[in-house]
């Protein structure tokens, strides 16, 4: 990722819509397909500054942090996270079989995870027996725009190569869905205006949603239910609950 992204990321996530909304869904499935009963020992891997490890995922249990960058690890002890690594999903350098949930957030996409079956199977690895993994990632390569070229996607994707991925990797698929629907047309929108109108690359997170912000993160908040309960049929996400 551009390093200038870790800084806006750290600066942005507590109340940015797009994180807040997903954190709701997030939240959603957990209860959904986890249902603690006790406290569990969660990886989050690729996770960035820090900001689902150490406010909504750490009420689920004990949570270990892994990124690639030092500096995306620096903000998150900036945070107060204790339980940090500097280590590749490729090559996780933890004892199998330790965790209850595997959390993976907008990660594999990157160039720096050329081959995600790799880093799946590093996840089936840590995983106890039923364990899950829960994962995001952005949809359709068509959709690709500036904010691609900052955080370096390799490639966006389809539920249905989500779907394969995961079978590959020996995983249970339980639950797969887009997210971020309602505000689709909005992107789409945004995409082409890039396309025809191309400027100087900005990151979506410095958009200045304003007055917008509440509202953007009702909306997106708003298809937890559906997404947990029929899954949607397109969005600018997808999410994948697998168990090992
Ligand atoms: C878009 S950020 C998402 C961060 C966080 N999961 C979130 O939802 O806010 C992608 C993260 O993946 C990390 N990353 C990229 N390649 C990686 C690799 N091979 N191993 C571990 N982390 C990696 C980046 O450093 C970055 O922090």
């Amino acid at each position: 990722m551009d390093p200038r992204e870790y800084e806006i990321m750290y600066h942005v996530e507590d109340h940015h819509w797009w994180y807040r909304g997903m954190e709701t869904i997030t939240r959603k499935l957990i209860n959904q397909h986890i249902q603690p009963k006790t406290k569990i020992k969660i990886l989050d891997a690729g996770c960035g500054t820090g900001r689902a490890m150490t406010t909504y995922l750490k009420e689920y249990g004990e949570v270990t942090g892994i990124d690639l960058y030092p500096q995306a690890l620096d903000y998150c002890r900036k945070r107060n996270a204790k339980l940090l690594a500097c280590a590749s999903v490729l090559d996780l350098p933890l004892a199998t079989a330790s965790f209850d949930l595997v959390t993976s957030f907008d990660v594999l996409y990157e160039k720096g995870v050329l081959h995600e079956i790799k880093a799946l199977r590093e996840f089936f690895r840590m995983l106890t027996p039923n364990g899950k993994l829960l994962l995001r990632l952005p949809a359709y390569d068509w959709l690709r725009g500036e904010h691609d070229e900052r955080v370096h996607t390799n490639r966006r994707y389809t539920k249905s190569l989500v779907k394969e991925l995961l079978q590959e990797s020996g995983f249970i698929l339980e639950h797969i869905s887009y997210a971020n629907t309602f505000l689709f047309p909005l992107a789409v929108m945004k995409r082409l205006s890039e396309k025809l109108f191309p400027s100087k690359t900005q990151s979506d997170l410095t958009l200045e949603t304003g007055i917008f912000n509440e509202i953007f993160k009702h909306i997106l908040s708003s298809e937890a239910g559906i997404i947990s309960k029929f899954g949607m049929p397109y969005g600018l996400s997808i999410i994948a609950v697998a168990r090992k």
